[in-house]
């Protein structure tokens, strides 16, 4: 709970128990009241307790609420109590206390988003593949993830992020063996190009039609394993190329992956064997057709037989299943983590499933320590089917930024032909990666969401474009306003300025349950709404032309505010908000 709802529902609270107090010798029985606080279509709030307390007390609800309300109605924060209804306890906040409230956040820049106590949070996201070309779901889980580390740095947590490529095992023969036929330096071209299904796609198409080529491959695998010299520098050739062209990807999109954060399946690979000692010892290995399984608890086919996890498959090499094992095990051993979440598509929800289970049965995973799986559903066209490019392939996603980037230059030529070349550029990178941005983030995580350039770019409704021009035309109220008159004391007179008001108040709120949910689209709702409330306010009430010096101070400050909540909120979510569009 926010500061602001805290002080409401204690206040509430104990006028609870003081009226409770004189109807029964064991109020502690009753304790602690919940004040049942909601918003109200009546008033600001609604306090609904009175009803439940009653029946328990087999007295009058309505009595109750009466007594309520009336040591309530006493306190400086509410200007009016009413109690409507056979108990409901109307509450309209006073413009004192609004305003008050309002000052705590001008003075915070968290926005009353109080600092809880810092834990490690390891975030798995973005995790292509080393010489395939990124697709759709990599830029949602890039998005999804770059939002989750967002939101906890800014709370002052410890954030580990975990770019789990897929780096190592049987692809890489083939990958290899194709690199040596057309020569390094045409492999490290495409690759660097970010050709990259051009180079997988060629080796792939050799793999399934020539057998001498299958056999290469194969026996490159071996020596990949074995840690053969030369092998292991073609393969860190494959690697870097690869691993450079992501970082420009990630650059484009703007989001905090640069490379340092590349923990690729490889990375875990000395911990294999470890991890598997490790659950042979604790009698969790099962042999099963040559192969090293763990049967996580619960887990049956369609035959209801029990499913595995292969860690050691029967051609003695460890497979994906090893890899998420070794590194659950060292996220929470060595790394310490608090949280780990996995920003994953809804395809891999079992067999993660089964790999926290492992992790509990292995002792590693225990409360309070969780692993999520932070999922979320596909991207499909305007045709309602997976999306593709218009030649039925993947959609390349550098292509895909750019594309979005050229678009919102076009919006923003028209909308404001003043500005300069340069700043032109900038913006239309801002909403052209925000909108992109926004249109993931805004839809329901786990539910599919449909790429549509057109929706995600217009300037009205819930999108990028209209959360940053409603923010740059705030700041352009506030360049006409002269500095001294800036963040002076915010006290609002009229209804659209009181539901401002509380729409800011409630950021702190919001990103709490965004915390625990990592529901971004819950934000997404809030910005919207903030901006509509921003809207309705500058319609009702004239800034710089306002009455009086006293009013146009405080509503320059309230301005303000919005400004940096509408900033604040869109920076959570990776956007920019520029000053000017
Ligand atoms: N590289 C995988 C893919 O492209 C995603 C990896 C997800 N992370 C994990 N720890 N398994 O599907």
């Amino acid at each position: 709970m926010s500061v602001f709802q805290q002080h409401l529902a204690s206040l509430v609270s104990s006028a609870f128990e003081k009226a409770l107090a004189s109807r029964t010798d064991d109020v502690q029985s009753l304790l602690p009241v919940n004040p049942q606080l909601q918003n109200s279509q009546h008033a600001h709030l609604q306090a609904n307790a009175a009803m439940a307390l009653a029946k328990r007390l087999k007295t009058n609800p309505r009595e109750l609420a009466n007594e309520v309300a009336a040591t309530l109605g006493s306190e400086t924060t509410f200007a009016k109590v009413e109690v409507a209804g056979p108990g409901f306890i109307n509450l309209t906040l006073s413009d004192e206390f609004i305003g008050q409230q309002l000052g705590n956040l001008q003075t915070d820049e968290k926005l009353g988003v109080s600092a809880t106590t810092s834990s490690t949070i390891v975030v798995d996201y973005s995790a292509p593949n080393v010489a395939k070309e990124m697709h759709v779901g990599h830029l949602r889980s890039t998005i999804i993830g770059d939002a989750c580390v967002r939101l906890f740095e800014w709370q002052g947590h410890k954030v580990l992020r975990r770019n789990h490529i897929g780096d190592w095992g049987t692809p890489f023969g083939m990958l290899i063996e194709h690199l040596l036929d057309i020569g390094e330096s045409q492999a490290t071209e495409e690759l660097s190009l970010g050709d990259l299904n051009t180079f997988y796609r060629a080796a792939r198409q050799k793999f399934e039609a020539d057998t001498s080529f299958q056999e290469r491959a194969r026996g490159r695998v071996v020596k990949l394993q074995s840690g053969d010299k030369e092998t292991l520098r073609l393969w860190q050739l494959l690697i870097e190329q690869s691993q450079s062209y992501f970082v420009s990807v990630y650059k484009s999109m703007d989001v905090r992956l640069d490379g340092t954060e590349f923990y690729g399946e490889s990375a875990y690979n000395d911990m294999l064997q470890p991890t598997l000692a490790e659950l042979q010892e604790k009698g969790l290995i099962k042999a099963s057709d040559g192969a090293e399984c763990l049967y996580p608890d619960g887990f049956l086919n369609r035959d209801k037989q029990p499913l595995p996890l292969i860690v050691k498959k029967s051609d003695g090499g460890f497979g994906y299943a090893a890899t998420d094992l070794a590194a659950i095990r060292n996220r929470i051993n060595d790394l310490d983590a608090d949280r780990i979440l996995y920003v994953v598509g809804a395809p891999q929800k079992q067999h993660l499933d089964m790999v926290y289970e492992g992790a509990r049965m292995a002792g590693w995973l225990k409360a309070p320590i969780t692993a999520e799986h932070i999922s979320f559903g596909s991207v499909l066209g305007t045709d309602g089917k997976m999306f593709k490019s218009r030649s039925g392939d993947t959609v390349k996603l550098a292509e895909l930024l750019d594309e979005a980037i050229k678009r919102a230059l076009a919006v923003i030529e028209e909308k404001n032909p003043d500005l300069s070349q340069q700043e032109r550029l900038q913006v239309a990178e801002s909403v052209g990666i925000g909108a992109v941005k926004y249109a993931d983030l805004s839809s329901e995580r786990t539910k599919d969401y449909v790429f549509d350039f057109e929706q995600m770019l217009a300037l009205e409704g819930n999108t990028a474009p209209y959360l940053q021009y409603a923010h740059a035309r705030i700041q352009s109220i506030l360049r006409q306003a002269d500095e001294a008159e800036l963040g002076g004391q915010i006290t609002p007179h009229h209804d659209s300025e009181r539901a401002l008001a509380l729409q800011l108040l409630r950021f702190a709120d919001v990103v709490r349950e965004v915390t625990d949910t990592l529901l971004f689209h819950r934000l997404a709702t809030w910005l919207y709404e903030s901006a509509s409330a921003y809207s309705s306010f500058y319609n009702n009430c004239p800034v710089l032309k306002a009455e009086d010096n006293e009013t146009r101070r405080s509503r320059l400050a309230l301005c303000q505010l919005t400004a940096s909540a509408l900033a604040s909120g869109l920076g959570l979510l990776g956007i920019k908000a520029p000053d000017r569009m």
